[in-house]
């Protein structure tokens, strides 16, 4: 039975790729997990007594804690980062620790417990850039141009990776994945955040003009392409993820009003995000040949799953918007919760 380090395992994406790997795989599983704001022992409190199943309270950034953990791991998937933009522009420095000391960490550890791999690094399609309305969807050669603190982080953190396999012949793989939504998001990000507002009968604050394209790909999808990037990767390879549905943010928006039988008065143009990427678009051409994988779920299925997953678990997300959360969306927003 492989041992595998999954780190930032009670987040959401972490969260759902550890759901798969108990339900699919026999993978033994240790999650690193440091609980900031965004991690919720609640999400896996199931797997609490299993055997195969164990969480450690710990930054990835701590080089004690890692190597302690490391020496046991065969391979590693590093989820444990700090993920949202806006709060990225209020304040970098967390996300300088995280992700990027955090990274390296993460990588010297690993190589100095001589684990024999992979080591899975899951990053982000924000580390290209943006695209005009007309250009081709991101290729994995395309040139990295990161616009927010967060994304240079994560950036720089591909980049230790590749400085890693490169000099050292770590057996290291990168994925980059499009905005993924589904079960167990912090309400900070756009799809739940609409989600709660709608149901809440509270305002939905979209910036700009709205126009701003994502591409949407459901999170049981993106946690199979790291499965497979895990079984099936090479080392040194880059496999970008996503969901082939392109939407602006108005688009997203307005499905959820329609889901929820509310109406557009509810939506409110706000001033809009400094820096902001106009459209993000993957070619996951790529990954799909060489990793036997495609995103299964579409927009209106996933966002169905989604819609009644919020509805049905309003005690995870009352308990979230009682805490830290409460303050920041009142100094972000300019409104109470
Ligand atoms: P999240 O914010 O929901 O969860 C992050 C988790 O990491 C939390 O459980 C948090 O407690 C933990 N964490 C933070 N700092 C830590 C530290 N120093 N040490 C240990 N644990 C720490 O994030 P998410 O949306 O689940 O994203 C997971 C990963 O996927 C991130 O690396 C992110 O960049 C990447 N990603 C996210 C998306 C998306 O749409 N959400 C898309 C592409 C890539
Ligand atoms: O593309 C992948 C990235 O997707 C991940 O790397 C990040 O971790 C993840 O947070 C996400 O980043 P975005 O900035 O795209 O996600 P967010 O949900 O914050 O915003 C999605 C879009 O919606 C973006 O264009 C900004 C807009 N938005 C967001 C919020 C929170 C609004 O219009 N209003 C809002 O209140």
């Amino acid at each position: 039975m492989k041992k595998i380090l999954v780190t930032g395992g009670c987040g959401f994406i972490g969260t759902n790729f550890i759901r798969l790997l108990m339900k699919e795989t026999d993978y033994e599983v240790t999650n690193l997990d440091a609980l900031t704001y965004a991690g919720n022992l609640e999400n896996l409190k199931e797997l609490e007594g299993d055997k195969r199943y164990r969480f450690i309270k710990g930054r990835i950034e701590d080089e004690q804690v890692v190597s302690s953990i490391m020496k046991d791991m065969d391979a590693v998937v590093n989820f444990a980062a700090e993920s949202h933009v806006d709060r990225s522009i209020k304040s970098a420095r967390p996300f300088i620790t995280t992700n990027v000391m955090g990274t390296q960490v993460l990588l010297d550890c690993f190589r100095q417990a001589g684990c024999k791999g992979p080591f899975v690094h899951v990053s982000t399609d924000e580390v290209y850039g943006s695209l005009g309305k007309d250009d081709p969807a991101f290729t994995e050669r395309h040139h990295l141009r990161p616009n927010s603190p967060y994304s240079a982080s994560k950036a720089s953190s591909d980049l230790l990776c590749r400085a890693a396999w490169k000099t050292f012949g770590l057996p290291v793989i990168v994925t980059r994945c499009s905005n993924n939504y589904g079960p167990f998001q912090f309400p900070e990000k756009l799809i739940p955040l609409m989600i709660i507002n709608c149901l809440e009968g509270r305002k939905l604050p979209i910036y700009g003009d709205g126009m701003n394209v994502r591409d949407w790909i459901y999170v049981e999808d993106h946690c199979r392409g790291v499965l497979a990037a895990l079984e099936k990767g090479v080392p040194g390879a880059i496999y970008n993820l996503g969901g082939n549905c392109e939407l602006t943010n108005l688009k997203v928006v307005e499905t959820i009003i329609d889901m929820l039988g509310k109406t557009k008065d509810l939506i409110e143009f706000v001033a809009d995000r400094p820096g902001h990427d106009r459209r993000y678009a993957m070619d996951i051409g790529f990954s799909q040949k060489s990793l036997s994988w495609s995103p299964k779920v579409d927009f209106e299925k996933g966002m169905e799953k989604t819609v009644n997953w919020y509805i049905e678990n309003r005690q995870w997300w009352e308990r979230i918007l009682s805490g830290e959360y409460r303050s920041y969306y009142k100094n972000h927003y300019g409104s109470e919760l």
